[in-house]
Protein backbone atom coordinates (compact mmCIF):
# COMPACT_ATOMS: atom_id res chain seq x y z
CA UNK A 1 0.00 0.00 0.00
CA UNK A 2 1.25 2.92 -0.95
CA UNK A 3 0.27 6.60 0.14
CA UNK A 4 -0.50 8.80 -3.27
CA UNK A 5 -0.28 12.46 -2.97
CA UNK A 6 -3.80 14.16 -3.19
CA UNK A 7 -4.72 16.34 -6.65
CA UNK A 8 -5.84 19.83 -5.15
CA UNK A 9 -7.65 23.20 -5.87
CA UNK A 10 -7.09 24.23 -8.48
CA UNK A 11 -5.55 21.06 -10.32
CA UNK A 12 -7.78 20.79 -13.22
CA UNK A 13 -8.32 16.97 -12.70
CA UNK A 14 -11.16 17.82 -10.39
CA UNK A 15 -13.11 18.87 -12.77
CA UNK A 16 -13.55 15.97 -14.74
CA UNK A 17 -15.83 13.25 -15.25
CA UNK A 18 -14.64 9.58 -14.48
CA UNK A 19 -15.12 6.49 -16.18
CA UNK A 20 -16.75 3.32 -14.86
CA UNK A 21 -14.78 0.62 -13.64
CA UNK A 22 -14.88 -2.14 -16.39
CA UNK A 23 -12.04 -4.62 -14.55
CA UNK A 24 -12.65 -6.30 -11.21
CA UNK A 25 -8.79 -6.98 -11.17
CA UNK A 26 -5.77 -6.39 -8.92
CA UNK A 27 -4.96 -3.33 -10.10
CA UNK A 28 -8.67 -1.90 -8.97
CA UNK A 29 -7.75 -3.60 -5.36
CA UNK A 30 -4.16 -2.11 -5.73
CA UNK A 31 -5.80 1.53 -6.45
CA UNK A 32 -8.45 1.03 -3.38
CA UNK A 33 -5.76 -0.34 -1.22
CA UNK A 34 -3.72 2.80 -1.90
CA UNK A 35 -6.73 5.21 -1.64
CA UNK A 36 -7.26 3.65 2.04
CA UNK A 37 -3.72 4.15 3.15
CA UNK A 38 -4.27 7.90 1.59
CA UNK A 39 -7.49 8.68 3.21
CA UNK A 40 -6.61 7.52 6.35
CA UNK A 41 -3.30 8.86 6.66
CA UNK A 42 -4.99 12.61 5.76
CA UNK A 43 -7.00 12.10 7.64
CA UNK A 44 -9.88 11.83 5.88
CA UNK A 45 -13.53 10.30 5.93
CA UNK A 46 -13.81 9.68 2.24
CA UNK A 47 -11.94 9.75 -1.09
CA UNK A 48 -12.31 9.63 -4.83
CA UNK A 49 -10.25 8.11 -6.88
CA UNK A 50 -9.79 11.25 -9.02
CA UNK A 51 -8.38 12.71 -6.11
CA UNK A 52 -5.32 10.73 -6.31
CA UNK A 53 -5.42 11.51 -10.07
CA UNK A 54 -7.22 8.56 -11.03
CA UNK A 55 -10.07 8.60 -13.16
CA UNK A 56 -12.33 6.09 -12.27
CA UNK A 57 -15.46 5.81 -10.44
CA UNK A 58 -14.14 4.79 -7.10
CA UNK A 59 -15.25 5.61 -3.71
CA UNK A 60 -13.65 4.27 -0.50
CA UNK A 61 -15.51 5.98 2.70
CA UNK A 62 -14.91 5.64 6.69
CA UNK A 63 -17.33 7.54 8.65
CA UNK A 64 -16.37 5.79 12.12
CA UNK A 65 -15.85 8.63 14.36
CA UNK A 66 -13.19 8.65 16.56
CA UNK A 67 -9.61 7.17 16.52
CA UNK A 68 -10.28 4.39 18.88
CA UNK A 69 -13.94 3.29 17.37
CA UNK A 70 -13.12 0.22 15.00
CA UNK A 71 -12.55 1.09 11.74
CA UNK A 72 -15.80 0.76 8.93
CA UNK A 73 -14.00 0.67 5.59
CA UNK A 74 -16.31 0.79 2.47
CA UNK A 75 -15.67 0.75 -1.26
CA UNK A 76 -18.13 2.28 -3.50
CA UNK A 77 -17.48 1.56 -7.15
CA UNK A 78 -19.80 2.86 -10.27
CA UNK A 79 -22.01 4.20 -7.62
CA UNK A 80 -25.60 5.55 -8.36
CA UNK A 81 -28.31 7.69 -6.92
CA UNK A 82 -31.92 6.41 -7.44
CA UNK A 83 -33.55 8.37 -5.19
CA UNK A 84 -33.13 11.22 -2.54
CA UNK A 85 -35.21 12.66 0.27
CA UNK A 86 -37.41 15.71 0.13
CA UNK A 87 -35.69 16.61 3.45
CA UNK A 88 -32.20 18.01 3.47
CA UNK A 89 -29.80 18.33 6.18
CA UNK A 90 -26.98 20.64 6.33
CA UNK A 91 -23.16 19.66 7.72
CA UNK A 92 -19.59 21.39 7.55
CA UNK A 93 -18.34 20.03 4.44
CA UNK A 94 -14.45 20.25 4.23
CA UNK A 95 -12.65 18.18 1.01
CA UNK A 96 -8.96 16.77 1.06
CA UNK A 97 -8.61 18.25 -2.54
CA UNK A 98 -9.57 21.81 -0.46
CA UNK A 99 -7.31 21.36 2.54
CA UNK A 100 -8.66 23.70 5.76
CA UNK A 101 -11.58 24.98 4.18
CA UNK A 102 -14.99 24.98 5.62
CA UNK A 103 -18.16 25.44 4.48
CA UNK A 104 -21.68 24.32 5.60
CA UNK A 105 -23.60 22.51 2.98
CA UNK A 106 -27.47 21.18 2.33
CA UNK A 107 -27.87 18.58 0.65
CA UNK A 108 -30.76 15.52 0.59
CA UNK A 109 -30.70 13.53 3.83
CA UNK A 110 -31.52 10.49 2.53
CA UNK A 111 -30.13 8.63 -0.51
CA UNK A 112 -30.84 5.26 -1.74
CA UNK A 113 -27.71 4.29 -3.90
CA UNK A 114 -26.53 1.28 -6.25
CA UNK A 115 -22.48 0.25 -6.37
CA UNK A 116 -20.25 -2.81 -6.83
CA UNK A 117 -18.14 -4.05 -4.46
CA UNK A 118 -14.10 -4.72 -5.51
CA UNK A 119 -15.95 -7.69 -6.79
CA UNK A 120 -18.15 -6.19 -9.16
CA UNK A 121 -21.21 -8.02 -6.68
CA UNK A 122 -24.00 -5.32 -7.10
CA UNK A 123 -25.65 -3.68 -3.76
CA UNK A 124 -28.59 -1.32 -3.13
CA UNK A 125 -28.66 0.49 -0.38
CA UNK A 126 -30.09 3.40 1.81
CA UNK A 127 -27.95 6.06 3.70
CA UNK A 128 -28.83 8.63 5.64
CA UNK A 129 -26.70 11.37 7.85
CA UNK A 130 -23.10 11.38 7.75
CA UNK A 131 -23.15 8.38 5.17
CA UNK A 132 -25.66 10.10 2.64
CA UNK A 133 -23.91 13.59 2.78
CA UNK A 134 -20.58 11.85 2.90
CA UNK A 135 -21.75 9.47 -0.34
CA UNK A 136 -23.08 12.88 -2.03
CA UNK A 137 -19.90 14.69 -2.01
CA UNK A 138 -17.97 11.36 -3.27
CA UNK A 139 -20.19 11.10 -5.95
CA UNK A 140 -20.20 14.71 -6.79
CA UNK A 141 -16.20 14.31 -7.15
CA UNK A 142 -16.91 11.66 -9.97
CA UNK A 143 -18.80 13.88 -11.72
CA UNK A 144 -15.89 16.68 -11.85
CA UNK A 145 -17.99 18.61 -9.03
CA UNK A 146 -16.81 19.94 -5.67
CA UNK A 147 -18.95 20.55 -2.44
CA UNK A 148 -18.08 24.71 -3.03
CA UNK A 149 -19.96 24.40 -6.14
CA UNK A 150 -23.06 23.83 -3.47
CA UNK A 151 -22.01 27.42 -2.10
CA UNK A 152 -22.76 30.74 -2.62
CA UNK A 153 -21.01 32.11 -6.17
CA UNK A 154 -18.80 35.00 -4.30
CA UNK A 155 -17.69 32.16 -1.46
CA UNK A 156 -16.44 30.31 -4.08
CA UNK A 157 -15.02 32.69 -6.32
CA UNK A 158 -13.21 33.77 -2.97
CA UNK A 159 -12.17 30.10 -2.09
CA UNK A 160 -10.60 29.28 -5.27
CA UNK A 161 -8.73 33.10 -5.55
CA UNK A 162 -7.24 31.89 -2.22
CA UNK A 163 -5.87 28.26 -3.43
CA UNK A 164 -4.65 29.40 -6.91
CA UNK A 165 -2.67 32.21 -5.10
CA UNK A 166 -1.26 29.21 -3.02
CA UNK A 167 -0.50 27.50 -6.08
CA UNK A 168 1.59 30.15 -7.33
CA UNK A 169 3.22 30.67 -4.18
CA UNK A 170 4.13 27.08 -3.99
CA UNK A 171 2.26 26.30 -0.96
CA UNK A 172 0.23 23.88 -2.35
CA UNK A 173 1.22 21.57 -5.06
CA UNK A 174 1.13 23.64 -8.58
CA UNK A 175 -1.42 22.29 -11.28
CA UNK A 176 -0.73 19.01 -12.63
CA UNK A 177 2.18 18.52 -10.20
CA UNK A 178 0.43 15.41 -8.70
CA UNK A 179 -0.04 13.92 -12.36
NI1 LIG B 1 -13.89 15.95 -1.38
Amino acid sequence: MTIRPLVILPDKTLRLPSEPVTKFDGALKTLVADMFETMYDAPGIGLAAVQIGVLQRVITIDTAKKEEDPKEPLVIINPEIIWSSHETSTYEEGCLSIPEYYEEVERPKSIRFTYQDIKGEKYEVLADGLLATCVQHEIDHLNGKLFIDHISKLKRDRCVKKFTKQAQRGTAPLSGANA
